[in-house]
């Protein structure tokens, strides 16, 4: 810790844990004690620590082949490509290595298919309280002002619409707009799931205006809301163009992914695009045997997360300083009525990982390996630490 004050980046507000070892839902701290981990690396850690497939993966292909960039062809990127095809509806995948960088190649998508139309067609859409990520891209898109406020002046061309604000998504929508960018769950900006009238108008206004519909499934999509992305949980025909994701793919291991239609797909020729490191063998492989894991885990994640939500609403009904429960799947919320800081930290003491977004909600993230025992200990802990706050 003293090193890391003196040597690192001061821009993490970190808790004093030091973190060693993990195993399931379950971590070790330095000083041997454990700790329940329903915050998962911030929803990476879909399959829990040391899952002994991804481990059993990892060492063998880490002996065969870690990298060998994009100049050559390797075994996985095909097959965990036609997979995300399979389970997304959307045909073509570029391989990126972290959410931010996958939204970074979402903006090219849509600035590229506006310039193909018009040079004035490079506006983008994007919602208030959303967060797609740091990069000057991606920050421009994130519709906080607290993250982008240093940084200004970012890319130019943005709009900002209220969450469910239709008639506002309407006014902000026109010839010149090259994509509209949404959370399907808002997860930074605390936990809102977008309705399904708001994303058929968001659907309709990009066909209408020949825009791109980008969905930012990073932190909701592979399974956290218990389907494989969240557009999924509603009418078919609420389809993105483009879909980015990341988080539990790569299970801990730096994988996102760009999911695109046809249409989308077109913007990006050879040479407009590209990365190092991005789909290598050694985080494809991993990132099949993710999918392969959460196949068989999907209908946990619904009963688990019902559960889950369930125990959450009888908690808020018994503490008056809990305004409201939301979320859906292992993506979960509750409100306080008052910064939720201390009680993370008085969480963390009793051997229960969360944390808290948006000043003053509580977000719950656990892997999707969860059992019951480990939502009651959750929920005691949780019970006994809302109990001291009041
Ligand atoms: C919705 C959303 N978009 C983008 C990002 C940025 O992803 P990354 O931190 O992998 O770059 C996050 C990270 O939390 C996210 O939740």
């Amino acid at each position: 810790m003293d090193l890391e004050k003196a040597y690192v980046l001061q821009n993490y507000g970190r808790y004093p844990l030091l973190l060693l070892r993990g195993e399931g839902a379950y971590v070790w701290d330095d000083r041997g004690r454990q700790y329940l981990d329903f915050i998962a690396g911030i929803g990476v850690n879909g399959f829990g620590h040391a899952h002994p497939r991804i481990v059993k993966v990892i060492q063998e292909q880490a002996a065969l082949m870690i990298h060998c960039s994009n100049l050559y062809y390797n075994p996985y990127q095909g097959i965990l490509a036609k997979r995300l095809a399979s389970i997304s509806g959307l045909q073509r995948t570029f391989f990126a290595n972290t959410g931010t960088e996958a939204m970074e190649g979402a903006i090219k998508m849509m600035r590229s298919h506006g310039r193909a139309i018009s040079p004035a067609k490079h506006e983008i859409v994007s919602l208030e309280n959303s967060f797609h990520g740091r990069s000057t891209g991606a920050l421009t898109l994130t519709g906080q002002p607290k993250y982008r406020k240093d940084f200004e002046p970012l890319l130019p061309g943005v709009k900002y619409v209220p969450k469910q604000d239709i008639a506002a998504l309407e006014a902000a929508v026109n010839e010149n707009t090259a994509g509209i960018v949404l959370e399907v769950v808002q997860g930074e900006g605390g936990i809102y799931l977008i309705d399904e009238a708001f994303l058929r108008k968001a659907r309709s206004l990009a066909d209408k205006f020949n825009a791109l519909l980008v969905f930012d499934e990073i932190q909701c999509g592979v399974g956290r809301v218990g389907k494989y992305f969240a557009y999924q949980m509603y009418d078919p025909a609420v389809m993105p163009d483009v879909m980015v994701t990341a988080k539990p793919i790569g299970s801990g291991l730096p994988l996102g992914v760009i999911c695109s239609n046809e249409k989308a797909s077109v913007t990006i020729g050879a040479g407009m695009h590209g990365t190092t490191f991005g789909g290598g063998p050694l985080a494809c492989r991993v990132g099949i045997e993710s999918l392969d894991l959460l196949e068989e885990l999907l209908p946990s994640i619904r009963e688990m997360g019902a559960y889950f939500k369930e125990q959450l609403r009888k908690l808020a009904s018994r503490h008056r300083m809990v305004k409201d429960v939301r979320g859906t799947g292992l993506m979960l919320g509750m409100e306080l009525d008052r910064p939720g800081k201390d009680l993370v930290t008085d969480a963390m003491n009793e051997g229960l990982l969360i944390n808290c977004t948006n000043n003053t909600v509580l977000r719950f993230l656990p892997p999707f390996i969860i059992r019951k025992k480990d939502v009651d200990r959750a929920v005691k802990v949780l019970d006994k630490v809302l109990k001291r706050a009041a």
